[in-house]
């Protein structure tokens, strides 16, 4: 049994024991798999891991909790893990069992995932503090709870059970937030994946293609390469592109219409997320072009900020201005550049922020903001920037040129120590790369 990951064995053991000198030698930290749910019936969707528990395992299975218990003399880190059975794997595929986990997964210890009930309560017996992510799994919540009741139910026989509860996110989301070198060559190959199957899509576009059939182009790309989408592709012609998460992807793009694709490939569990707006026939119409040139504008200035030192929020400050002003010089939007930012007159065309953090989760975890200011960037943190217009097909505020025209231009980079690195690298950006690219198709 040999775990396929992209991370080495120790790198793990190295984070298990960060996140434990965190939670100090009277803490213990519980983090279950993520549950199989059902797709119809007795078929499930794909499994996916718990993205917690795979950042710091790379466990793959499902019916499994790691337990951390800092400073435990008999093993810190336990698996309860699936026992292997000849007859099951038959039918779903090889399991690692608990001596695998051991093996493989480098644990100092490992159970069946059945005698979690017994042992459990043993483990919290005497701790103080329990880390658990609350809430995301309510059976997972209430099979804890009943554990701490068995070891309350002992007091009087000298049993001490914890009386703190903290959320596990406070501490494992900031280690997340900052990606490895490790972690970024992963980024990367994730990120290449996706610029690969973003040229696929723009080489099979014509007049009268369907969405899902450059969908497919997508997904192929990704799974040629041994990755999956890290999240529902979007391919939206003509207006759909006005739909932030439009994922019916059954439209068809006429000759004029431009395609918005938002598809990103997740490799060894972790997500890259572009978007390029292309016009189907290879040729942006002036209208497009001029909206194109405004969000790589402000996909521009955004990128400026992208160095250490600068707050988070200042990208997304910067996107909007140069928004804001461009939509006022096309006589999009009337008014003064301050007030119209101010009373975010601008949120008609644009309503979402310029991005988010990227990593296992496609909009990854760590905060935004520390004691209500917006935080500085550092090197290793990695997210999109992602401006966009959409100008509703049934806007009457607006000459007829301009409806039902929807862009967006998102990108990925990582701090590093003197600026950024562009993940995304290589895949045309601007109108003009892109008309070059399929004017050579
Ligand atoms: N694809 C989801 C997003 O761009 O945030
Ligand atoms: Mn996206
Ligand atoms: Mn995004």
């Amino acid at each position: 049994m040999r775990a396929v990951t992209g991370i080495p064995a120790q790198g793990y053991a190295r984070r298990r024991r960060q996140l434990m000198r965190m939670a100090g030698e009277d803490a213990i930290l519980v983090l279950p798999s993520a549950p199989e749910r059902i797709r119809s019936r007795d078929t499930h969707y794909p499994y996916r891991q718990d993205s917690d528990l795979w950042y710091l395992t790379g466990f793959p299975e499902p019916e499994a909790v790691l337990v951390l218990v800092p400073g435990r003399r008999h093993g810190e880190a336990l698996l309860f893990c699936r026992e292997r059975d000849p007859e099951r794997e038959g039918w779903d595929g090889p399991r690692a069992g608990p001596e695998g986990a051991v093996e493989a997964y480098g644990m100092d210890d490992a159970y069946p995932i059945d005698d979690l009930d017994e042992i459990l309560p043993g483990l919290l017996e005497g701790r103080t503090r329990v880390y658990y992510h609350f809430g995301l799994d309510t059976e997972f919540d209430l099979k804890l709870i009943g554990w701490l009741n068995r070891v309350r139910a002992q007091v009087r026989l000298g049993a001490q059970p914890p009386h703190e509860f903290l959320e596990l996110g406070h501490l494992l989301d900031e280690m997340r937030l900052f990606k490895s070198r490790d972690e970024l060559k992963l980024m990367r190959r994730a990120a290449r994946i996706s610029v690969q199957a973003h040229e696929a899509a723009m080489r099979a576009a014509r007049p009268g293609v369907h969405e899902y059939e450059l969908q497919a182009e997508l997904e192929r790309v990704f799974r040629a390469a041994d990755a999956e989408p890290a999240y529902a592709s979007i391919v939206g012609a003509g207006a759909n592109a006005c739909v932030l998460h439009y994922r019916a992807n059954r439209g068809q793009a006429r000759d004029g219409d431009l395609v918005l694709v938002d598809a990103g490939a997740e490799y060894r569990g972790y997500a890259a997320d572009i978007t390029r707006t292309f016009p189907a026939n290879g040729r942006y119409t002036r209208e497009q072009r001029a909206l194109h040139d405004l969000v790589a504008a402000a996909q521009a200035a955004a990128l400026a900020q992208a160095r250490p030192g600068v707050p988070y929020e200042a990208g997304h400050n910067a996107a909007v201005e140069a928004l804001t002003e461009g939509l006022l010089s096309l006589g999009l939007l009337k008014g003064k550049l301050e007030k119209t930012i101010a009373d975010g007159g601008y949120k008609r065309y644009y309503r979402h922020k310029t991005g988010h953090w990227l990593g296992l989760d496609v909009h990854d975890v760590g905060d935004y903001r520390i004691d209500g200011e917006s935080r500085l960037l550092e090197p290793g943190m990695v997210f999109t920037i992602e401006p966009g217009l959409y100008v509703p097909v049934d806007d009457t505020s607006v000459p007829a040129k301009w409806r039902g025209i929807g862009i967006r231009i998102e990108d990925n980079v990582v701090i590093t120590q003197d600026g950024h690195e562009l993940l995304t690298e290589g895949l045309a950006r601007s109108a003009e790369e892109i008309e070059a690219f399929m004017a050579a198709r």
